[in-house]
């Protein structure tokens, strides 16, 4: 019997992991066994929490790469495996989540579908089109009050912004919830 594939996405401050955090308690007070993963490059919260940006947090377990997350989960008989910031694991994941939902596992998958220059984000494009439920959610433009579909980077450290690396990660200091009209304000 499958399982299914849930997706979270959004720009930044959409309220994607206040959202996983919801799912997973409630699972949690239904007596699932969950497993939480986080992403080890974000470090804003330590490594073995996922964190809001208004500082809510609950436990996860942090992981640099697919194989370690494969590695935890293949620990326990878990039904629902919730991962965040799933943008920073790449398109490895696919194949990885893929093969746990065909197993049965109930797998939410929460991450951002665009870079900061506006551009598709994978892995999150494909996860959206794979996926049994998705959630598009929107942040709050800063400057007008619309509903915000783009992050803009405050500080460009002139790479590519589908590079994975250490030097993206940031919150409020280093992004702004920009709308369509405002993106490049
Ligand atoms: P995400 O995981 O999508 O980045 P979080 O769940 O961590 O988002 O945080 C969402 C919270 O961020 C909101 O509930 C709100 O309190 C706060 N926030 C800060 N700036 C904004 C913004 N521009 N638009 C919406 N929410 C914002
Ligand atoms: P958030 O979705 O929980 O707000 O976190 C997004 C993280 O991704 C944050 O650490 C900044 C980082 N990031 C990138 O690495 N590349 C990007 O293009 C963007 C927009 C964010």
């Amino acid at each position: 019997r499958g399982g299914r594939l849930e997706v979270i996405t959004g720009p930044m401050f959409s309220g994607k992991s206040e959202e996983l955090m919801r799912r997973v308690r409630r699972a949690e007070i239904a007596g699932v066994k969950v497993a939480v993963i986080s992403h080890s490059l974000d470090t804003r919260a330590g490594s073995s929490s996922i964190t809001s940006h208004i500082g809510v947090r609950i436990p996860a377990v942090a992981v640099g790469d697919v194989d370690a997350l494969a590695e935890v989960v293949r620990r326990d008989d878990f039904a629902l495996i919730a991962i965040d910031e799933a943008q920073f694991f790449g398109p490895a994941l696919v194949p990885v989540v893929t093969d746990l939902v065909a197993a049965g596992a109930t797998v939410i998958v929460e991450g951002l579908c665009v870079t900061f220059d506006g551009r598709p984000f994978e892995p999150l494009p494909t996860f959206m089109a794979l996926a049994e439920d998705v959630l598009k959610l929107t942040a709050v433009c800063t400057i007008c009050g619309r509903d915000a579909v783009f992050h803009r980077r405050l500080a460009d450290t002139g790479m590519g912004a589908t590079e994975i690396d250490p030097s993206h990660v940031g919150g409020l200091e280093s992004y702004v919830a920009r709308c369509r009209t405002h993106v490049d304000s």
